[in-house]
């Protein structure tokens, strides 16, 4: 269900669009100029809790003077919404909404509990997202990792507002590597039943090595792959092998990380749709010959040249990249298509997707490109030993290691057994990797620092776990204690109304900044969102007296409060794909 109700801020500015509306057809403003109202959340004290330049820039279409435009305005404003408008700073025009419509609004979040910002953007259209992507026969390398966690975030985001999500894992799966692979297997002539991760990575690693000195190792590689493309039997089960023993290891790393794509169709799916491909290009004259391979002219050379087929008739992944827009389109007519790749691979998206475009596959503003930078370690590049691809399962198991220090720490006598612990460190510590990397910019190299990650404090995964883990202890003493405790009158110290009103209205902006996370694929929009309630609700938590408030209403109201900041950060780390313990 989304939520469609009018909010707050909707009310305001209808009320406010009312007025002018009203005073139009009472002649005193002309009636020609539609008023338009676009109101922000005031972020500064004193300056109500909206505010808006639009009401001096219809003055100036009027030709009146701003003060007098207010003045009308305001003595037509008649609902119990805004208690009060005033100007400030020559053009903005500031309203304050009354106490108990904030409250309203409070007590409808609460009830919406986990599906507020439940707004239908989507309307049923299909998103495509390519992302993952891993190559075969090489180990899971923290490079895709960010793909990965980035690719499933914006799928998440699109899910929760309407959209039809498809996520495709275009695997690696083919293409001059494994010609590589093959040579270097039959020539070590390595037993396929005993092959694993590890040993296929050597085994590339020494084919590189290799053909360094041997320059031919390269072309039997080609010849090989060129085997295996003409659908050579030894070739191919060779391949199969590498395939299988990739697969599960990948499918290991995704189950620590909790991700699951819907399709892994891989790049060798399309090996038998190329030649399509290929013919289409030549017929729309795009396609020409050059040394022997053929390449793909962009008009006026707006764009580098690409090679769709290799001069010994060997398929290019560009060409495998085409057929897979083909099939995306027929195969689920999305609206957009969606590609997490790195952004080393950003002029060759560029090309891709204009590619699609001239030869009629899917319009070019059906492609959305969302890049991520390289992770680099705190000292520079992120690597072990010289040259050594980091293993993204040991990072993984090291994280859970280091959490479980932590919880250990901060858990001393507390009430969590063995198993819960361990569950913990699991969720803690896959989940600062994870908001690590999603609290950043995509585009932006991040750093990996495990101090900043594993970290109780700052803007990190734990600290918005334990926020939330605060939250759910409150609201579970609060069923526990008994309803009756006597209401007493509050002393005007108990007045935290400004802190109160700061942290609803701070709620009601989540929508807009799920929208803004949607509209421009930033997760990272969400991460700074509820790094700062998190900080608002921590703040309100040593300052106010929550379950021992001895005033019932006022009571409510911090619960409400603590309920809805609690099902906001769910909401949001699910959205993430980080876990939200009950308990820390
Ligand atoms: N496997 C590729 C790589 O590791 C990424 C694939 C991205 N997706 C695509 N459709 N090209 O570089």
């Amino acid at each position: 269900m989304f939520t469609q109700d009018k909010d707050i801020k909707e009310k305001v500015r209808c009320t406010v669009e009312k007025a002018i509306i009203e005073a139009q057809s009472d002649g005193v403003f002309p009636s020609d100029i539609k008023p338009e109202i676009k109101l922000e959340y005031s972020s500064a004290k004193g300056t109500g809790n909206f505010t808006t330049n639009s009401v001096y820039l219809f003055s100036q279409k009027l030709g009146k003077p701003f003060e007098d435009v207010v003045k009308e305005i305001k003595s037509r404003i008649a609902s119990d919404v805004i208690s009060s408008t005033t100007v400030a700073l020559g053009i903005h025009t500031n309203f304050t909404v009354s106490r108990e419509e904030i409250l309203n609004s409070l007590k409808e979040m609460a009830r919406e509990g986990e599906e507020i910002g439940k707004v239908d953007l989507g309307k049923a259209r299909v998103m495509l997202i390519d992302y993952s992507s891993p190559n075969i026969a090489k180990p899971f390398g923290i490079g895709h990792l960010r793909s990965t966690i980035i690719g499933q975030a914006v799928y998440n985001i699109y899910s929760f507002l309407g959209w039809k999500c498809i996520g495709d894992n275009h695997l690696g799966d083919w293409g001059t590597q494994f010609g590589k692979l093959i040579y270097q297997i039959n020539k070590e002539n390595l037993d396929l039943d005993s092959l694993n991760i590890d040993l296929l990575e050597q085994a590339y690693v020494r084919f590189h090595r290799e053909s360094e000195a041997n320059p031919q190792a390269l072309d039997a590689a080609r010849e090989y792959f060129r085997k295996l493309e003409a659908g050579d039997k030894q070739a191919k089960r060779i391949w199969e092998v590498c395939r299988k023993i990739s697969l599960q290891e990948f499918d290991r790393i995704y189950e620590i990380l909790g991700i699951k794509i819907d399709y892994t169709m891989g790049e060798s799916f399309y090996e038998g749709k190329v030649k399509e491909i290929i013919d289409l290009a030549s017929e729309k004259g795009y396609a020409q010959k050059s040394q022997g391979a053929l390449v793909f002219l962009f008009p006026n050379n707006k764009l580098p040249t690409l090679v769709l087929q290799k001069s010994d008739g060997a398929s290019t992944y560009f060409a495998r990249d085409l057929a897979a827009v083909k099939y995306r389109m027929e195969e689920w007519h999305p609206d957009i298509l969606v590609y997490e790749v790195g952004t080393d691979q950003e002029l060759y998206m560029k090309q891709l997707f204009s590619a699609s475009d001239l030869l009629g596959l899917a319009p070019e503003n059906k492609f959305k490109y969302v890049g991520h930078g390289m992770i680099r370690g705190r000292e520079g590049k992120f690597s072990t030993r010289k040259g050594q691809t980091i293993h993204l399962q040991e990072v993984l198991e090291e994280a859970v290691i280091k959490a479980r220090a932590l919880i250990d720490n901060v858990q001393k006598g507390k009430d969590l057994d063995e198993e819960e612990k361990e569950n913990l460190a699991k969720a803690v510590g896959i989940g600062g990797i994870k908001y690590n990397d999603l609290s950043q910019t995509p585009v932006q190299d991040i750093i990996f620092d495990w101090d900043k990650i594993l970290n109780f404090k700052g803007n990190s995964g734990p600290y918005i776990q334990y926020t939330y883990a605060r939250c759910q202890s409150v609201i579970r003493k609060e069923t526990s204690l008994s309803k009756k405790i006597t209401a007493e009158k509050m002393s005007e110290k108990d007045d935290y109304w400004g802190l109160e009103e700061d942290i609803i209205m701070y709620l009601l902006q989540f929508k807009d900044r799920l929208v803004e996370a949607h509209d421009s694929f930033s997760p990272n929009i969400v991460c700074t969102y509820i790094y700062s309630l998190c900080q608002k609700y921590n703040y309100f938590y040593n300052e106010c007296a929550i379950l021992n408030c001895p005033d019932e209403n006022e009571k409510e109201i911090r619960l409400n409060i603590t309920k809805t900041v609690s099902a906001v950060i769910k909401i949001c780390l699910s959205l993430l794909g980080v876990e939200a313990p009950e308990k820390m």
